[in-house]
């Protein structure tokens, strides 16, 4: 079971630290609800009009309808098979590597996650953000954590209004509108310090953010969620890479400050 507890911030405007209100759960592992699985699985199961499984039966071919157990935890969910097609971030070597596992994962995580180096500060124009502390840079390339939440059925996606949500193909949706940690945190900009990359860790699958620069003391963590994320989600980029609201991808220079017009 996740361990939780609340999220505290600096408020901006009291510039002290504070419990945020109604806040989402802080976790340190994903999470899944075993009802919303089960419940896809036998969907999913009565969907399939084609059997996926053929046994053979007292001499004749029957049709048996896949029987798919539904993952009562987030590791099963997360696991991904042993295939050379994927490689370790830790270990860098292949999926079917009998060295590579669990140990990969926790050394991955001890070795570069950053979540006690920083800091939650707001409300702001964006609302909440996430910064380093005082005195903490992070290197160009460093792998800063693990995008972690509530992991959906891929179909609950197209319905669900949760501004929260990352996709790993083929296997699930992390949502971490109600649930996550500091990474849930994380606003967009049009100049990003950091990219979410979809990864494989000791045959898991991560979400896992990597600077893309030098990021020094105090400096917000952004990335760029995309034109189709503000499309879905209704409204413009507060960013101040331009002037006014905006998508990501509008080639719009940033107008000159008054005074230096002329
Ligand atoms: C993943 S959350 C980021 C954390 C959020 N600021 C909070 O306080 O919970 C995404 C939401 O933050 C706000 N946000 C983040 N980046 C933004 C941007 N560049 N422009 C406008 N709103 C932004 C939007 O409300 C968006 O739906
Ligand atoms: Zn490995
Ligand atoms: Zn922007």
């Amino acid at each position: 079971m996740a361990k939780t507890s609340q999220f505290k911030a600096y408020d901006l405007r009291r510039k002290k630290l504070h419990t945020i209100s109604s806040p989402p759960v802080k976790l340190t592992q994903s999470r899944l609800e075993r009802g919303e699985w089960a419940a896809a699985t036998k969907a999913s199961a009565s969907a399939t009009t084609r059997p996926s499984k053929v046994t053979k039966k007292r001499g004749r071919f029957s049709k048996k309808a896949a029987t798919k157990k539904p993952p009562q935890r987030a590791a099963d969910l997360m696991r991904c098979a042993a295939s050379d097609e994927i490689e370790c971030l830790h270990c860098n070597k292949p999926g079917d590597d009998q060295t590579c596992g669990v140990s990969c994962y926790r050394e991955f995580k001890k070795q570069h996650f950053v979540g006690k180096q920083i800091d939650i500060r707001g409300p702001g124009p964006m609302g909440y953000g996430a910064y380093t502390k005082p005195g903490v840079s992070i290197e160009n390339g460093q792998y800063l954590d693990e995008y972690i939440g509530d992991l959906r059925p891929l179909k609950s996606y197209e319905s669900s209004s949760s501004l929260y949500c990352f996709v790993i193909p083929q296997t699930c949706v992390v949502d971490a509108e109600k649930a996550g940690n500091w990474t849930r945190f994380v606003n967009s900009s049009c100049k990003p310090n950091v990219k979410p990359w979809a990864d494989f860790v000791g045959k898991r699958h991560v979400i896992v953010f990597q600077a893309l620069k030098d990021i020094g003391p105090e400096e917000e963590i952004v990335f760029d969620y995309g034109k189709a994320y503000f499309e879905k989600a209704g409204f413009e980029c507060a960013c101040d890479a331009h002037d006014r609201r905006h998508l990501p991808g509008q080639n719009e220079p940033k107008a000159k400050k008054a005074g230096s017009r002329r």
